[in-house]
């Protein structure tokens, strides 16, 4: 029974150090939550979880969702494994995930099974930190401001010379405004945006485009950021609702599988 904490860097991501039975007994499950809250990424170097104990742990801290194989959605970019694997090459992109949703999901908690030699490392930028550094003048103007979400913007990065087909397939997908600061239950604010962030609500495409990629860059500074090195039987959680993530870029014939458990929304977008 051993359970220790430690900050990683001052803004972002604690280590955690503890057994596989202390974690699966749940005992430390309102701790955690409390964490991954303050500190948006919380790592368990090779913990070495199965599929099963990786789901059973998930279950100590929220609900999981049904995803992929019994709650288990493998990250890979090879399409024979996960069909939906053309979408995640937009997870180089600093995202949220659920972009569409009004309640995005808590959060998710990924094991690293096979590692690509080169790159693959996710990164994490804390959006709380983000919000509570801006200047006061640029928070009042934000605040209100609405913004859309669309599968266009996750995509048009990756593929720049997308068919018309493919540019078809992603306006398929309805726009979704949200706040671009997303005032929790709590009462701390977070900025919200990210690579599915398409225009500003109200405002010239232009300055609305600068104002994103400004917001976006001040909440992605180094010192807001952990980059994860992984190795095998790492497992990482993110606050989905507090952070951004992206992944490095790695090749799509590298191997590179992540499992992911994904906890269950919940708090709206407000
Ligand atoms: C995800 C994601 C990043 C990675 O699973 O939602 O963005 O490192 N993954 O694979
Ligand atoms: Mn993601």
């Amino acid at each position: 029974m051993s359970f220790t904490a430690h900050d990683i860097t001052p803004r972002i991501g604690t280590r955690i150090e503890a057994d596989k039975a202390t974690l699966l007994g749940g005992e430390h499950a309102t701790h955690i939550r409390e964490l991954l809250e303050q500190r948006g990424v919380l790592v368990f170097p090779k913990i070495g979880m199965d599929d099963e104990e990786q789901l059973a742990f998930a279950a100590t801290i929220g609900d999981v969702i049904n995803q992929g194989e019994k709650g288990i959605y493998k990250v890979t970019l090879d399409t024979k494994v996960t069909p939906s694997a053309e979408y995640l090459r937009g997870t180089v992109l600093w995202h949220f995930d659920g972009w569409a949703d009004d309640v995005p999901a808590r959060g998710s908690i990924l094991s690293g099974r096979v590692l690509s030699v080169t790159g693959g490392q996710t990164e994490f930028a804390n959006t709380y930190a983000g919000y509570d550094d801006l200047p006061e003048e640029k928070k009042a103007a934000i605040e209100g401001v609405q913004a859309a979400h669309t599968m266009a913007s996750t995509q048009r990065g990756i593929f720049t010379d997308a068919s018309d087909e493919m540019k078809a397939d992603w306006d398929r997908y309805p726009p979704k405004l949200h706040p671009l600061v997303w005032t929790h239950r709590s009462g701390r604010k977070s900025l919200l945006l990210g690579s599915s962030t398409d225009w500003v609500d109200g405002m010239d495409k232009d300055e609305g485009r600068a104002l994103i990629d400004e917001l976006q860059t001040f909440t992605t500074r180094p010192e807001l950021v952990y980059r994860h090195e992984w190795e095998v039987g790492d497992m990482v959680i993110w606050d989905n609702c507090g952070v951004l993530h992206r992944v490095q870029p790695y090749p799509a014939d590298s191997g590179r599988t992540m499992h992911r458990v994904t906890l269950e929304g919940e708090e709206a977008i407000a």
